[in-house]
């Protein structure tokens, strides 16, 4: 059984990749993951408000209470809490490399453009396979407008995509307008890829201390079906890569995904619950499925779910919708 598969031009050994994750940030981790039978790992990302203190040598200052805008400022991490700074990244990229034989992916993840295009040249030359860029952002201002963002994402993807040699990925958040027009809108700006997608951080209300609580809560297989969903709309649409992140936990959901059109899928919270030995009972499971059903590798599989046979795929979902109401009898 051949699971081969491309992804932003690297041939991976099979469709599971590490997601971005604190597993990098350990070489011995990252050979478990390769000996498990991962075939690409993505880095933690290194974040835009990191990248912005080492280049305004604004370190000592963001300790001091004195500061203008410390309210701000005060709500990131201390510059040493970052559990990579972007020396440590640089040199964490270079040993992973010289420790693992699968392709690493570095990440950067920011919402402006800033020290992007220095960081992804140093990531390059660091011996990064790919780039995967993260503008995860919450947008609550209400002058700003959703093509404001996005004519901000797209100069991100333009200038890094430009300053490097190797393959740029964006992951996507599922929240705009026309999710459709900006993914391909983001291939014209050079990504070579999209994950599908970001998962937002969503805190909780404590009612008895009357606290907003920070959360970080692992997926469940049943956020899968919104990158289901995106995945078949956009893999008949886009020339480029498409990986799919959240909520894949089970040989079943790796299995739908492919069905979808992805490339390849990315796991964190499975590996965070249940460690490396998930990824052979993936594997294995997608193996069975396939002998099952007469697939020698991942092509003919592949998007065999998605809407590429369906002209208008928003009528095709609103009528979905319709029917889907209309079924529940009292
Ligand atoms: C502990 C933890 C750390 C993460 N760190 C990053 C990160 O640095 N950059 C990033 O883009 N995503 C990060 N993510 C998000 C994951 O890459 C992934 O998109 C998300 O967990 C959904 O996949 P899952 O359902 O397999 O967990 C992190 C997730 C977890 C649980």
């Amino acid at each position: 059984m051949n699971l081969e598969t491309q992804y932003l031009g690297l041939t991976l050994r099979n469709p599971l990749v590490v997601g971005a994750s604190p597993f990098c940030d350990n070489l011995d981790a990252s050979k478990r993951l390769e000996e498990a039978g991962a075939s690409a790992i993505v880095m933690h990302s290194l974040f835009e408000e990191q990248i912005d203190l080492e280049q305004q040598a604004l370190i000592h200052h963001m300790e001091t209470p004195a500061e203008s805008n410390f309210e701000a400022t005060s709500y990131f991490p201390h510059y040493d809490d970052y559990q990579l700074t972007p020396d440590t990244y640089l040199r964490a990229l270079v040993r992973l490399k010289s420790g693992l034989s699968i392709p690493v992916i570095a990440s950067l993840n920011g919402r402006r453009l800033g020290g992007w295009v220095n960081y992804a040249r140093q990531l390059e030359s660091a011996g990064a396979d790919a780039l995967e860029l993260n503008t995860y952002q919450l947008a609550t201002d209400p002058d700003v407008s959703g093509e404001d963002i996005e004519t901000e994402i797209r100069s991100i993807v333009r200038a890094v995509s430009d300053a490097v040699h190797i393959p740029v990925s964006v992951k996507l958040s599922p929240f705009h307008a026309s999710l459709a027009h900006f993914a391909a809108s983001l291939e014209q700006q050079g990504a070579s890829g999209l994950v599908l997608f970001n998962r937002f951080f969503q805190p909780d209300f404590d009612i008895d201390e009357l606290e907003v609580v920070p959360r970080l809560k692992l997926s469940y297989s049943s956020e899968l079906l919104l990158r289901l969903r995106w995945l078949s709309i956009l893999s008949p649409k886009l020339k480029g890569s498409l990986a799919c992140s959240g909520g894949v936990h089970t040989p079943d959901d790796l299995i739908k995904s492919i069905l979808g059109g992805a490339h390849v899928v990315q796991i964190v919270s499975v590996l965070l619950e249940h460690g490396p030995r998930t990824i052979p009972v993936l594997l294995d499971g997608l193996t069975s499925w396939m002998k099952e059903h007469g697939h020698e590798d991942l092509s003919t599989m592949r998007g065999a779910l998605n809407l590429k046979r369906c002209p208008d795929a928003a009528a095709h979902e609103r009528a979905n919708y319709i029917k889907i109401l209309q079924s529940w009898k009292i």
